[in-house]
């Protein structure tokens, strides 16, 4: 009787204590969905469909960096209150797929293809076992939003193509790179072999390493992957095909031997703009910066845009994306890791303002609504 009486307080309780609305985005700090546990979906990127957003982001266990479950998705009408939709892409229970428990998936994009109606979704993905050896993306596609995706494949890109910009100067210079000459890494010579395509040469047959990644769709509907690349010292963009399933084996490389790693592009007033992180494993770094009047360059780097305290660490973040909202401004999202525990990284979402000739600024804010996006 005892027991009858606690489960229907407990559900009474429940039912009559809704997880709190939340009314303001507060950076650092627990994000309880609406069903009031910590939003699971780290190094995500956001789709609008209609009046919803599509939060995805990796689904991280307490414990481990290895994945078991796969990637989160997420609905909001306000950006503030989550709904979990569950898992848009699982794991998978075929001990021969390169998704099966213990493989890595990170930083997952998910974008829309108007000419094909499909979701496609892009990864990182790490093989079970290997560490972060494969350095792969992944390639899922879904009828809906919400899912369910369908592994298609995990690859490297741009198996034997060069980079557009590569004259074929630049390409016999990298093909005369001796690796066995540069073993020891971070000398000057090695530095400059690395600008010259040291590891773009050693991966042309099997296709670039491709690891931090984003996927970036521009006004006339070309889709453009970006991935830390050549061990994570040089970024690519790459452009993908028709149907965002493959490349078309047009890219460039960007900053090369810069160690730029977790890269969020948007535009605006015809400017690209790149922000990205060093390379520190899940310890916060500096952010970088840089413009573009085309995707194809030239970039231009540009200090950190984060101002103020402990701006030097990104306030303890990470860039994972930049969405724009309702052509009244952007936000800036990032993750503040918590290795131990990924499961409880916390987020860092920050109005980005500009200033007057058109250059980001993010400042710190412990509080903030969508109003501030608009001033
Ligand atoms: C970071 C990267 C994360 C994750 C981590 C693993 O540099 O941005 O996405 O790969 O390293 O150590």
């Amino acid at each position: 009787m005892k027991t009858v009486l606690l489960i229907v307080a407990s559900l009474f309780l429940s039912c009559a204590l809704p997880a709190q609305k939340q009314t303001t985005f507060r950076p650092a700090t627990e994000w309880p969905d609406t069903e009031g546990k910590h939003i699971n979906a780290h190094g995500g990127g956001i789709l609008k469909k209609g009046k919803v957003y599509y939060w995805y982001g990796e689904n991280r266990p307490d414990a481990g960096g290895s994945m078991n479950t796969g990637i989160s998705v997420y609905t909001s009408r306000d950006l503030m209150n989550w709904e979990n939709r569950g898992i848009a892409l699982a794991v998978s229970s075929d001990t021969l797929s390169p998704i099966q428990p213990g493989c890595i998936m990170e930083r997952p994009k998910v974008v829309y293809n108007k000419k094909t109606g499909k979701y496609v979704m892009l990864f990182h993905l790490e093989l079970k076992g290997q560490g972060y050896a494969a350095a792969q993306v992944g390639f899922a596609v879904a009828d809906k939003p919400e899912g369910p995706f369908r592994f298609l494949r995990g690859l490297r890109p741009n198996a034997g193509q060069w980079p557009v910009d590569f004259s074929q100067k630049d390409i016999d210079e990298a093909l005369a790179l001796d690796p066995a000459k540069y073993a020891n890494w971070w000398t000057p010579e090695w530095r400059d072999a690395v600008k010259k395509g040291l590891f773009l040469a050693r991966d042309l047959k099997g296709g670039q390493m491709s690891r931090d990644m984003t996927v970036y769709v521009d006004d006339d509907g070309t889709a453009y992957h970006l991935f830390s690349s050549e061990e994570n010292l040089t970024l690519h963009l790459a452009e993908l095909t028709e149907d965002y399933l493959d490349y078309t084996g047009k890219y460039i490389r960007i900053a090369p031997g810069g160690q730029n790693e977790a890269p969020a592009l948007f535009k605006r007033n015809g400017k690209y703009w790149l922000i990205t992180s060093g390379c520190t494993g899940w310890a916060p770094n500096e952010a970088r910066m840089f413009v573009a009047d085309s995707l194809w360059g030239e970039w231009k780097q540009l200090p950190t845009p984060f101002v103020g305290e402990n701006a030097q660490k990104t306030f303890n973040g990470q860039s994972t994306f930049v969405l724009p909202y309702k052509n009244k401004g952007f936000i800036f999202m990032g993750d503040i890791w918590k290795p131990k525990s990924l499961s409880t990284s916390q987020y860092l979402w920050l109005p980005i303002q500009f200033q007057e000739d058109g250059t980001p600024t993010i400042p710190y804010r412990e509080e903030w609504t969508l109003k501030d996006l608009m001033k």
